[in-house]
């Protein structure tokens, strides 16, 4: 068995949990290899794969497809599914439901919630039918035309103390987890010092129990990343090139050369 959402809740923290997004089979099966312990198929598949300019497009179908393929070619890592932007929050039976498909159909672990204070009693309920939450407070994207941008969260008094008692509230509703975004690091180092569970920053500084980034900033396959985040890899560059190669070898004749085709004898009379 891989790794388990009662190893993340009761992880000893010797060493930070790492978690990285993927969306596909092949990238999946790469970040699997390397020992991510979380896979998340975050609804930035929007943005990153999917061509839109925000998450809030993403469906159901599409985050339960990605997660079906990451769960497919995934040995190890804990994969979490996304829940989209209203595909829960309306109604509590039916993003149970929702959230559900993810574990019955997709083979998710678990499932994570943009969360506020509209999620708390909903996490609570997922978690009493067996639906692992991971909790997401700080910057939540799918609110991107409230906050008018996505812009760093919890920068005063008032708000970060809100956002230390949602984390609170949620822990106390069962989540096993908290993903902290673009929040100061000392907000994030106070929150971490208070909850049981373990906090995943993302642009939250150095005190988080993890670390998340996006699969497509940390190879380098989009030319713009968020200034909290850091390029490792220049995927862009790499495939740009392969692609001017493939290119070239066709039209200057090269490809396919003998060995990528063969004659069958015999195949003519004449
Ligand atoms: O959708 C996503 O990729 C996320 C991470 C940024 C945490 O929610």
């Amino acid at each position: 068995m891989g790794v388990t959402v009662a190893d993340i809740m009761a992880w000893d923290k010797e060493r930070p949990i790492t978690m990285l997004t993927a969306y596909d089979a092949p990238t999946a099966a790469l970040v699997d290899d390397a020992g991510i312990d979380i896979i998340l198929v975050g609804d930035s598949v929007g943005n990153t794969m999917l061509g839109y300019d925000s998450t809030l497009p993403v469906t159901l179908d599409d985050i339960e497809s990605h997660t079906s393929a990451v769960t497919r070619a995934t040995e190890d890592a804990l994969v979490v599914a996304d829940m989209p932007f209203l595909s829960y929050g309306l109604d509590r039976g039916q993003s149970i439901e929702h959230c559900g498909r993810m574990l019955k159909h997709a083979d998710a672990s678990a499932i994570k919630l943009e969360s506020g204070p509209h999620t708390v009693g909903l996490t609570e309920s997922l978690v009493n039918l067996g639906i692992p939450v991971m909790a997401h407070l700080g910057l939540t994207p799918q609110h991107v035309n409230q906050l008018g941008g996505y812009s760093r969260q919890g920068t005063e008094s008032k708000a970060a103390e809100r956002i230390l008692e949602l984390a609170r509230a949620h822990e106390e509703a069962g989540a096993f987890s908290l993903v902290l975004e673009h929040v100061p690091s000392n907000l994030a180092e106070r929150i971490t010092d208070t909850l049981d569970i373990p906090t995943i920053g993302i642009g939250a500084g150095p005190a988080c129990d993890g670390q998340v980034l996006v699969i497509t900033d940390v190879i380098g396959l989009t030319e713009w990343s968020p200034p909290f985040s850091q390029q490792f890899g220049d995927a862009r560059g790499e495939i740009s090139s392969a692609i001017e190669d493939y290119r070239d070898a066709v039209v200057q004749g090269q490809f396919p050369g003998p060995d990528h085709s063969y004659e069958e004898s015999d195949l003519f009379d004449d």
